[in-house]
C-alpha cells in the first residue's frame, strides 16, 4: 500500500507555455524520453492538432482520442511522478488554454531565442502571474541564431515585471553554438556534432581561470566572451532566491537546444528540485492541506464528446488533497449530490488507462453525464470544501447568432446553454433591445465553428452567424454603474452576461481608455470571478 504522504510529496504538476513554433512540442517530447513515457521522438500528438487547419478539425476530433491524450502526460523520472499539462495553441488556443493553467503549480515557458516573448507567451504569461506560481523560463533554438541572452532576459525583466536568473549561460549560437556554461556547479556542457541528439551529455568540469583547457573546448575568442559574461553577472546583482522562484517573481532561465536534447536533462533536475510538491489551494478562507487524506478535486476542463452515439462529456479534475480511490462515493458540492465517478481515467503520453487511484497533484477524466461545470468541487462526503472560481476570462472573438428556423427556439437555449456551460463559450445579451440574436464571445476563434457544428449535430438547429469586430470585454466593477448613462464611443456596446452582470465591449484600446477617462470612478475588469 503505497505511503499517502509519500505519493504527494513525489508529484510534480506543471504546464509548458509557449507561443507556437518555440518548440513546447520538442521539449515535452524530450522530457517524456527521459521519463521512458514513450519510446520515441515523434510520438506526442498535440501537434498533429495543432498543425490542422480549422476544416480540418471536425473530422479530427471525432477521434477524440488524440486531443484528450495530449492534454495531460503522466511520467516517472527519478522517484518523482511528473504530470505535464499540455496548453492547445494555434487553432486550438481558447478558454480551456487558460484554464488549464489553474491545474498548474508551475509553469514552464519555452521561448525562440531569435524572437523573445512572442503574443502567445503573453498571454499565458499574465494568467500564471496572475496565480503567482513559479514560471521557470527554457530559452531554446541556440543552435541557431540568436538574439543576445542579455537582451532577452531584459525583455522578460521589463515586460512581465520579474526577476530573471540565468541557470546556465550561452557560449556562441547558431554555426557557432558550443554549449553552456552550468553556473552551480562551474562547468561546461559542450556542444558539437557528437553530441546532438544525445541523450546524457557528459559535463566537463573547468575552471574559468583554467584557460588553457577553456581554449581547447571554445576556443579563445568564445573563451574571452564567456569570461566577461560571466564575471558581469556574478557581479551584477542578479541574487538567487528559492523563495522568491515559489513565489513566481523570479524566473531560473536555462539555455538550450531542445531539438538537439541540449540542455534539457538538466534542465530537469533544477526544475524538479525547484518545484513544491501539490500547493495547497484555498476554500472560502481556509487553507486544504494537499496532504489532508480526505480526497478534494475541482473540475478545470470539460470536453464534449463529437460523437453523436455517445452524448457524453469529461470532465477533468484536478486533484488537490488526498486521495482518489475508484469505488468510493464522492460528494458533488455544487450539486448537493453524493456520486460515484464513472470509468475514472488517467491519460499517458499515448495511452488513457482506467485507473484505481490517484493523488494530490494529478489530472483524472471522469464521465459526465452532464452535471458538472467549470470550477465545482468534489470531495469526500465529511467535507464541504468549496474552491476559488475559476474566472471567467475575457473572450476576444464575438458573434451574433441568432436560429434561421423560428420554430427550434427551445432546442437553440438549450444547445447554447449547454455549450456554455462545458465553458466552450460565453453569452451575452443585449438588455432592453427584445432582439432574438444572442451575442457569443470566444477566446479562440475556432470554438465559433465548432459552436456552429455542434448546435447543427447534437441539436438539430441551423444559425445565421455575423462576426463581430469588438476585440475587448470589460465587467464593469459595482452594482451602482448605470452603464446607460455612460459617456462611451458610438462603437463601444453594453451588454449583460448569464448573471445579468454589466460589461463593454471595445473594438479597440484606446476606446477603453476613451472611457475611463471620461467617465472618472469608472472600474473596469479584464476576468470576472465566477
Ligand atoms: P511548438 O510545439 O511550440 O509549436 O513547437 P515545436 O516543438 O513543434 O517546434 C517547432 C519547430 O521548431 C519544429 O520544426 C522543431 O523541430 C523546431 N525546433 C524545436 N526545437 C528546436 C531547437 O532547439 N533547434 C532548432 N533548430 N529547431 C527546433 P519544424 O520544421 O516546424 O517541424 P519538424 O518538421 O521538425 O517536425
Amino acid at each position: 500500500m503505497p505511503d499517502l504522504k509519500q505519493e504527494i510529496q513525489r508529484r510534480r504538476t506543471f504546464a509548458i507555455i509557449s507561443h507556437p513554433d518555440a518548440g513546447k512540442t520538442t521539449l515535452t517530447e524530450k522530457l517524456l524520453l527521459y521519463g521512458g513515457a514513450i519510446q520515441q521522438a515523434g510520438s506526442v500528438k498535440g501537434k498533429a492538432t495543432a498543425r490542422h487547419a480549422v476544416s480540418d478539425w471536425m473530422e479530427l476530433e471525432k477521434q477524440r482520442g488524440i486531443s484528450i491524450t495530449s492534454s495531460v502526460m503522466q511520467f516517472e523520472y527519478e522517484g518523482y511522478c511528473i504530470n505535464i499539462l499540455d496548453t492547445p495553441g494555434h487553432q486550438d488556443f481558447s478558454e480551456d488554454t487558460y484554464r488549464t493553467l489553474m491545474a498548474a503549480d508551475s509553469a514552464v515557458m519555452v521561448i525562440d531565442a531569435a524572437k523573445g516573448i512572442e503574443p502567445q507567451t503573453r498571454k499565458l504569461f499574465k494568467i500564471c502571474a496572475m496565480r503567482n506560481i513559479p514560471i521557470f523560463t527554457f530559452i531554446n533554438k541556440l543552435d541557431r541564431e540568436a538574439r543576445s541572452p542579455y537582451d532577452l532576459m531584459e525583455e522578460l525583466e521589463t515586460e512581465f515585471g520579474i526577476g530573471t536568473y540565468p541557470m546556465n549561460w550561452p557560449i556562441g549560437c547558431g554555426s557557432d553554438f558550443n554549449g553552456v556554461y552550468d553556473r552551480e556547479q562551474g562547468r561546461i556542457l559542450a556542444f558539437n556534432e557528437f553530441h546532438r541528439g544525445q541523450s546524457k551529455i557528459q559535463a566537463i568540469q573547468c575552471s574559468l581561470d583554467d584557460t588553457e583547457t577553456l581554449d581547447e573546448l571554445i576556443g579563445e575568442k568564445l573563451r574571452g566572451i564567456l569570461t566577461d559574461d560571466i564575471e558581469l553577472l556574478d557581479g551584477a546583482g542578479y541574487e538567487f532566491d528559492i523563495e522568491q522562484v515559489r513565489q513566481g517573481k523570479l524566473s531560473p532561465v536555462f539555455f538550450g537546444s531542445a531539438l538537439n536534447n541540449f540542455g534539457v536533462e538538466p534542465f530537469l533536475e533544477h526544475f524538479l528540485k525547484m518545484t513544491m510538491p501539490p500547493l495547497p489551494r484555498l476554500s472560502g478562507e481556509d487553507v486544504v492541506d494537499p496532504f489532508d487524506p480526505h480526497f478534494s478535486a475541482f473540475v478545470f476542463k470539460i470536453q464534449a464528446n463529437m460523437n453523436k452515439a455517445h452524448r457524453d462529456r469529461i470532465a477533468f479534475m484536478r486533484i488537490c488533497s488526498g486521495k482518489f480511490e475508484r469505488d468510493k462515493e464522492y460528494f458533488h458540492v455544487q450539486g448537493g449530490k453524493a456520486l460515484r465517478l464513472a470509468q475514472p481515467q488517467q491519460l499517458m503520453a499515448d495511452d488513457r488507462a482506467i485507473i484505481d487511484e490517484a493523488y494530490a497533484g494529478d489530472i483524472i477524466g471522469v464521465f459526465d453525464p452532464g452535471i458538472f461545470s467549470i470550477g465545482d468541487t468534489l470531495c469526500d462526503k465529511a467535507q464541504r470544501v468549496i474552491f476559488e472560481g475559476i474566472p471567467t476570462f475575457a473572450p476576444e472573438h464575438f458573434s451574433a447568432i441568432e436560429r434561421t428556423d423560428t420554430m427550434k427556439r427551445k432546442q437553440f437555449e438549450k444547445g447554447i446553454e449547454q455549450i456554455a456551460q462545458e465553458g466552450a463559450i460565453q453569452i451575452f445579451h443585449e438588455p432592453f433591445t427584445g432582439v432574438e440574436e444572442v451575442i457569443v464571445g470566444v477566446v479562440g476563434v475556432l470554438q465559433l465553428e465548432v459552436l456552429e457544428y455542434r448546435l447543427k449535430n447534437e441539436y438539430g438547429v441551423d444559425i445565421r452567424r455575423r462576426d463581430l469586430s469588438y476585440e475587448h470585454v470589460r465587467w464593469i466593477v459595482g452594482d451602482d454603474v448605470k452603464p446607460s448613462d455612460l459617456n462611451l464611443t458610438s462603437d463601444t456596446k453594453w451588454v449583460q452576461d448569464f448573471k445579468g452582470r454589466n460589461l463593454l465591449l471595445f473594438t479597440n484600446p484606446w476606446n477603453i481608455t476613451w472611457a475611463l477617462e471620461k467617465n472618472p470612478g469608472l472600474e473596469l475588469m479584464e476576468f470576472s470571478r465566477n
